[in-house]
């Protein structure tokens, strides 16, 4: 029997999972197919991940979706991206709302296309107060732009006297990120097998656990995820502290929460 057959915990899931979804370019080349079918097909990994995280009881999904180095690409495939979004987001509103999902949106949006930007609004607006989990997609993002962004808007408030540098806290600090009012990602997922960050949630993800799979984006699939859950149920987080201690749960809880409000 593997690890898989048996149930997961539902008391230690990763309450946010983030995921860089690469592979999709390599998945299309070894089929000899351009490499936005590659895309598209991944499209179907998001469809599947989505559902499943929804069925685990995964409460936040965060999906590195458009970064703002993708802008770089070829205006071909920035477009083909932007179709791809724009649909999904059109074809998946009303499983959205069946299934209680809240679609919410990290990232320099403001660089999208009209069109699309006019229905990621439209289907944030119509989800928003759906309970079930959080679907945020990071569009147009980059770690270090989103810090820069909440750097430039906490200056304004110093200037406008509204802030005193001496308040300015890791807690208020990520209170001006895109991401605030969000727990921090527990579990960071990369496929394809680079071992890279991509400047992705680079504040966020100081604690996560990363798991990275050599699995292309469109073949990553929900029994992967459940392999990949099981794996993070037996590992040990010690944000920084000694196994012992985390073991004592006076002092593991308390460790916890303290850095749950330092993040805000
Ligand atoms: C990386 O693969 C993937 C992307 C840059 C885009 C991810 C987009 C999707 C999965 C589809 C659209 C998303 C949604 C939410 C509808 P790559 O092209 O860098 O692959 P490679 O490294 O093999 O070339």
């Amino acid at each position: 029997m593997n690890s898989s057959s048996f149930p997961l915990r539902p008391e230690s899931l990763p309450r946010h999972i983030a995921m860089i979804m690469d592979g999709n370019g390599r998945w299309a080349k070894k089929r000899a197919l351009n490499r936005i079918r590659g895309h598209r097909e991944g499209v179907e990994s998001v469809r599947d991940i989505v559902r499943a995280c929804r069925e685990i009881g995964i409460e936040f999904l965060t999906l590195y979706a458009f970064s703002t180095e993708n802008w770089l690409r070829p205006a071909l495939e920035v477009s083909a991206l932007m179709r791809l979004l724009k649909e999904f987001l059109e074809s998946e509103l009303s499983e959205m709302m069946e299934n209680g999902i809240r679609l919410t949106a990290i990232g320099d949006i403001g660089r999208l296309p009209e069109d699309v930007l006019n229905v990621l609004h439209e289907v944030m607006e119509r989800t928003r107060e759906n309970q079930g989990m959080v679907l945020n997609l990071a569009l147009s993002y980059g770690g270090r732009d989103e810090i820069v962004r909440a750097a430039q808007n906490i200056a304004i408030q110093v200037k406008e006297g509204r802030l005193h540098p001496e308040e300015i806290s890791k807690e208020v600090f990520s209170n001006y990120l895109d991401t605030h009012g969000m727990p921090e990602p527990d579990l960071l997922i990369r496929t394809s097998g680079e071992m890279r960050i991509s400047n992705f949630l680079l504040w966020q993800i100081a604690y996560a656990e990363i798991f990275v799979t050599q699995t292309l984006w469109p073949e990553f699939r929900r029994e992967e995820l459940i392999r990949i859950l099981h794996d993070y149920q037996d590992r040990e987080r010690r944000f920084g502290m000694t196994g012992d201690q985390m073991r004592k749960s006076s002092t593991g809880g308390e460790i916890k929460k303290r850095l749950q409000k330092d993040n805000g």
